[in-house]
């Protein structure tokens, strides 16, 4: 919506194609807030080393100071379309602490940041006349002569496919959580523009990197902000010990995320968990701090978990939130594909390189989908508009007929329970080649059924059965993409955790992984990292 906002600002047509309702898109889901050096006493170049050391030395280091540098100016630029903050006692932005950052420089809504956002953003799009198709689902990147043409649509309520006819699209589909089995990310999360990007001819970057979100509740997966740690949370194992004072001394709980959620998961290992998970307490807050913070945690932890936090800690784990790779796009989010663009979590720039900060995910999505949103823009007053292959429609509805077609094959749920299953068993917290090779010959062989699968529902009118089967394809390509990633690099580096290489070797591996389809298969390659002024060194917090 960021992007949109931008490229019908500068006066032209804008549509956007969106398979949920627009205020139901992921980002309503971040709880804890934005990140952005507000305060004098802060700066933009200790958010871009916070920001780097949080990589683990892997982003581009040109890119994430171009993020920490507009990031003020960006949530400037929110406030004055209207969005709420929460504020400190002199009426400025309130600002809290978060994990890996040296400066409380989290801007946040409660912990309901996103919700906030998105809604402030939904308007702004419907003020500038963006013409919006909700539940309509993507089937293709249409691209000739490696310039994007446009796309291709099902309409969900009717199952009827449309051409969109563009001179520039900007891919913003969010993340992939659903591979995972146990994921904080909502049900639309199925890396849908990742999967369609990667089929058009565009590369996917540095996909082995999968973030663990510490504190999500068992089973459900529901996120339990940071912004609660943030607020002052601690957590402890089964004998009571507050633990993070052996993992990270200095800032314990509020370490970068990937060090916390191999903590927990050390502990859990080691037998100190309480029924898989580590105790996450904020007794000592108070009712009062947790029902003005944290209102909207205290009704998930009840709801949820069956525990009131202003009484008893929540039982939380790690959990598969976000993902740091994605579609290879430059600072402008531009692929390699001529009128391709792509920003937020679905692309990688890359400024979380191996490991995101908390609160730079919503700061990723509204500066680089504004600059995409220009940059796009820009290309189209410069581009004459392309022909639309005509053949793409007729080819696109004949695989659509011929999965509506087939009989006697297994349902798509089979497949993806499977899927879920072998991402969560092979490529969590911890890996090792072994588990890792498993886990990529069970994607080979679904990928093999996945051919044959077939529908039970074969009507038009919202055939969501046909829609899984479509995000399913997608899924597939992008669990094969992360665990290629993951088997190939043999080190341990941010939230790519090595048993069998536990040590970050810059030598051979300070560099992106880079993966194309190539006559239907996935090819590996690599990348240098930008190095601007910050050293890799060891990482301590
Ligand atoms: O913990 C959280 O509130 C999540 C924030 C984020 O992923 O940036």
């Amino acid at each position: 919506m960021r992007a949109a906002i931008e490229a019908a600002k500068s006066g032209l047509n804008v549509a956007l194609v969106t398979k949920v309702y627009p205020v139901r898109s992921h980002s309503v889901a971040a709880q804890g807030g934005i990140n952005a050096a507000l305060n004098p006493a802060d700066s933009w170049e200790n958010h871009a080393f916070d920001t780097v050391k949080g990589s683990d030395y892997l982003g581009d280091q040109d890119a994430i100071e171009l993020l920490c540098r507009e990031a003020p100016e960006d949530i400037l630029a929110l406030e004055r379309m209207g969005a709420v903050w929460s504020r400190d006692f002199d009426g400025n932005i309130a600002q809290r602490p978060f994990g890996g950052a040296g400066y409380p420089r989290t801007c946040y809504l409660a912990d309901r940041t996103g919700h906030g956002i998105l809604h402030v953003l939904y308007e702004q799009v419907i003020r500038h006349g963006v013409i919006i198709y909700d539940e309509w689902h993507v089937v293709k990147l249409v691209v000739k002569d490696n310039a994007a043409r446009g796309v291709i649509a099902i309409e969900l309520k009717t199952g009827r496919l449309h051409r969109l006819h563009s001179k520039a699209a900007v891919i913003a589909t969010g993340g992939y959580g659903r591979v995972y089995k146990t994921t904080t990310n909502a049900l639309s999360s199925t890396g849908d523009g990742m999967g369609l990007a990667l089929s058009a001819g565009a590369a996917l970057m540095d996909m082995e990197f999968v973030q663990f979100h510490p504190t999500t509740l068992p089973r459900t997966g529901i996120l339990i902000t940071e912004g609660a740690r943030g607020e002052g949370g601690y957590l402890l194992n089964s004998k009571g010990e507050r633990f993070m004072e052996k993992y990270a001394p200095k800032v314990k709980e509020l370490a970068s995320r990937d060090v916390v959620s191999r903590a927990e998961q050390t502990e859990i290992d080691a037998g100190r968990g309480v029924d898989g998970c580590v105790l996450l307490d904020l007794r000592h807050l108070g009712a009062e701090k947790i029902n003005e913070r944290l209102p909207q945690i205290r009704d998930i932890a009840i709801n949820f978990a069956g525990v009131d936090p202003i009484e008893k800690p929540i039982p939380v784990r790690p959990g598969a939130h976000y993902s740091m790779g994605g579609i290879m796009t430059d600072v402008n989010g531009m692929t390699a594909i001529a009128g391709l663009y792509a920003a937020g979590e679905s692309a990688c720039v890359s400024v979380h390189g191996a490991n995101r900060l908390g609160g730079n995910s919503l700061l990723d999505a509204v500066v680089f989908g504004r600059r995409a949103g220009a940059a796009a823009s820009e290309f189209c007053f410069q581009t004459a508009f392309p022909e639309f292959p005509d053949s793409s429609l007729k080819d696109a509805a004949h695989e659509v007929a011929d999965i509506l077609k087939r009989d006697g094959g297994e349902p798509a749920f089979i497949i993806r329970g499977e899927m879920t299953a072998a991402m969560e068993n092979s490529c969590g917290v911890f890996r090792d080649k072994e588990r890792l090779t498993k886990g990529l010959e069970n994607i080979r062989e679904l990928k093999e059924r996945y051919k044959k699968v077939s529908l039970s529902d074969k009507s038009d009118c919202f055939n969501t059965e046909l829609l899984a089967v479509v995000e399913l394809g997608n899924m597939l390509d992008v669990a094969k993409a992360i665990l290629i990633g993951a088997v190939n690099r043999e080190e341990s580096r941010g939230a790519h955790s090595r048993t069998d290489f536990p040590r970050r070797d810059d030598e051979k591996w300070l560099k992106h992984t880079l993966i194309n389809k190539t006559n239907g298969e996935l090819k590996i390659s690599c990348k240098d990292v930008t190095i601007t002024k910050y050293k890799p060194a060891e990482r301590k917090y």
